[in-house]
């Protein structure tokens, strides 16, 4: 009976910490001196960036990759994309060549099939459906079909009618393209890969988009954009993009489709017709968006849905043509050196150089206390936090309610995953903050030196009235692995 009951606490307990949204970065190799894959990879390390997207799947890459626990969006290039489209057996093969032979070592969680296929390669538009169909059945062969998502990124100017946006439509005349392709993404649990750049936007306004709006500064409110149809109100160009991209698919009856952006940033340098490709503006939009991003926020529309996003890009590409603002998206130089030192107080880490303010992870202020009990039972149990400090007459019992109880457990954990994107997240009950939460003697992950490493036994945390209904529908529930992680900690406890 007890076991029973164990069982079933563990089970419903299961919130995966890691569901908030995250921030990856592209990788581009346009640069004379480009840094080898060994580099690259070290520069990803030291600046905790752990999800990238490559535009090719080139194999040094991917065999630095491995064992890097970094996620890796592959992508087949336009040039390749006839070939896949036209015959199952090139699919298989650039399947068999660039994800079998690297995973699982490699981490390749999604593949972006072409690029902008409809805007920068029409003629292949009527063969794209079927390329993302013959790739995703050598995945179901090889049985990565769960684990490796396929996709392809289109460009925002697909959508028409874009502002308010309860009016965006698709182009019509990609309908027969975009109706097979939602209904592929929809059965094959995919999202929609979407290439937001409110800089272009902005520019080709006409001056009608403010560059506030388009910066995610904060506007006067007689400047807000409202939506008339539905009221919603509109702070910055990047979110009414996206709810743009929600309608047109809603417009297509498509309502359960994610949006994952591929491509979002801001240039650093322009020539003197692009005054605003500017370092500090570079500066301002990505530090906002990744800010945005791991918030949490969703949009307007769909609050609390995540949108994941990967800026663009890692290195300024200075042999890319065209204008000198295309060479200049980089957040670093071919050496690793940052082109410009992010304002990132109170996001977490994303990248090493950008936090010198130390940051803890906290419950967020209002949260349904069963929510933070159901995260504080994760994070002391199949999370792994040490939660011996939370035990009555010792330091952090005291004040003994679940949010005290719980931010301590979060705080924990998030350093324990050295701050990544999307460790303090909790099923949107935590918080990342600056201030120091420690109190008399209870001193917090992060504070004064102290880490997340703590002493004396395992035991997880007193669960306080922690009732196994109500928490039930709302958590994702891997039973097994909990299963026998509930075992475990049966026998740690009771034997
Ligand atoms: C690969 O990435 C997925 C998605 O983030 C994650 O769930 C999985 O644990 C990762 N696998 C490894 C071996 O790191
Ligand atoms: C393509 O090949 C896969 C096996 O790799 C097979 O399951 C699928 O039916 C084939 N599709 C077509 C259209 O031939
Ligand atoms: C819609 O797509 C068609 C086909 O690519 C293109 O010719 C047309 O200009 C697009 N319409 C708009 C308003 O962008
Ligand atoms: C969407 O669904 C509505 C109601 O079922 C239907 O009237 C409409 O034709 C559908 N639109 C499309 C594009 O399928
Ligand atoms: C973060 O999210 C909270 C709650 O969802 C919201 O009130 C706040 O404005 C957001 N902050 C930013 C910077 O987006
Ligand atoms: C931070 O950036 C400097 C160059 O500005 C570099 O030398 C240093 O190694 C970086 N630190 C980390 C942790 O990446
Ligand atoms: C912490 O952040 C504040 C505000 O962004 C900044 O003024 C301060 O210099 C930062 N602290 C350090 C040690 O860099
Ligand atoms: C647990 O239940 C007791 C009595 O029912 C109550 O006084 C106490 O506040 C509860 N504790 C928490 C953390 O909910
Ligand atoms: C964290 O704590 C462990 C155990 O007390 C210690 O070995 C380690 O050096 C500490 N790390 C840091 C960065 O303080
Ligand atoms: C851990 O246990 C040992 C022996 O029981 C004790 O001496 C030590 O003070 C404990 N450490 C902490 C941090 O409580």
């Amino acid at each position: 009976m007890a076991l029973l009951l164990l069982l079933l606490l563990f089970t419903v307990s299961a919130v995966s910490a890691d569901e908030g949204a995250f921030i990856g970065v592209n990788i581009g190799t346009d640069l004379s001196d480009m840094p080898n894959p060994t580099q690259v990879v070290a520069l990803l390390k030291s600046q905790q960036i752990r999800h990238i997207r490559l535009f090719d799947a080139d194999r040094a890459m991917l065999l630095a990759l491995a064992n890097s626990g970094i996620r890796v969006t592959v992508s087949v290039p336009n040039n390749e994309l006839l070939g896949v489209g036209q015959s199952n057996a090139t699919a298989a093969n650039w399947v068999a060549r660039n994800v079998v032979a690297h995973v699982p070592a490699t981490n390749i969680t999604a593949i972006a099939v072409g690029s902008e296929v409809l805007t920068t390669l029409p003629n292949a538009a009527p063969i794209l459906v079927s390329a993302m169909k013959f790739i995703y059945s050598a995945l179901v062969a090889s049985n990565l079909d769960k684990q490796v998502k396929v996709s392809t990124p289109h460009s925002s100017s697909i959508i028409l009618d874009s502002f308010p946006p309860s009016q965006a439509f698709f182009n019509r005349s990609w309908d027969p393209v975009m109706v097979p392709l939602l209904k592929f993404l929809q059965s094959s649990g995919s999202p929609l890969m979407l290439n937001v750049y409110p800089y272009y936007d902005y520019m080709q306004s006409n001056d009608v988009i403010p560059l506030d709006y388009a910066l995610f500064r904060p506007l006067p409110p007689n400047k807000e954009a409202v939506d008339s149809n539905t009221l919603l109100h509109y702070t910055n160009v990047f979110d009414a993009v996206v709810d743009a991209a929600y309608f047109a698919m809603a417009y297509l009856n498509f309502t359960n489709v994610p949006i994952i952006v591929l491509e979002s940033g801001w240039p650093s340098k322009g020539d003197s017709s692009e005054p605003d490709a500017t370092l500090e503006n570079a500066n301002t939009y990505n530090s906002n968006l990744i800010r945005h991003v791991l918030n949490n926020t969703g949009t307007p529309k769909h609050p609390g849905i995540v949108v994941s996003t990967y800026i663009y890009e890692l290195y300024n590409e200075d042999s890319k043509p065209g204008p000198v603002s295309e060479k200049n998206w980089g957040l670093f130089d071919a050496n690793g050196v940052p082109v410009y030192i992010m304002h990132l107080t109170g996001s977490g880490v994303v990248l090493a150089n950008d936090t010198t303010n130390q940051t803890y992870c906290t419950a967020r202020e209002g949260a349904d206390p069963k929510m933070l009990q159901a995260a504080l039972d994760w994070a002391c149990g199949p999370g792994k936090v040490d939660c011996a400090p939370l035990v009555q007459g010792q330091p952090c019992y005291e004040p003994d309610n679940v949010a005290s109880h719980a931010s301590y457990a979060f705080d924990t954990y998030y350093h324990k995953m050295g701050m990544g994107s999307g460790t303090c997240y909790f099923n949107g009950v935590a918080a990342v903050t600056t201030s120091d939460p420690s109190h008399g003697s209870c001193i917090f992950p992060g504070s004064g030196g102290r880490n997340g490493t703590f002493i004396n036994g395992t035991t997880f945390a007193p669960s306080s009235n922690s009732t196994v209904a109500g928490s039930a529908q709302r958590f994702h529930v891997d039973v097994r692995s909990y299963v026998a992680m509930g075992i475990l900690v049966w026998i740690a406890v009771f034997l």
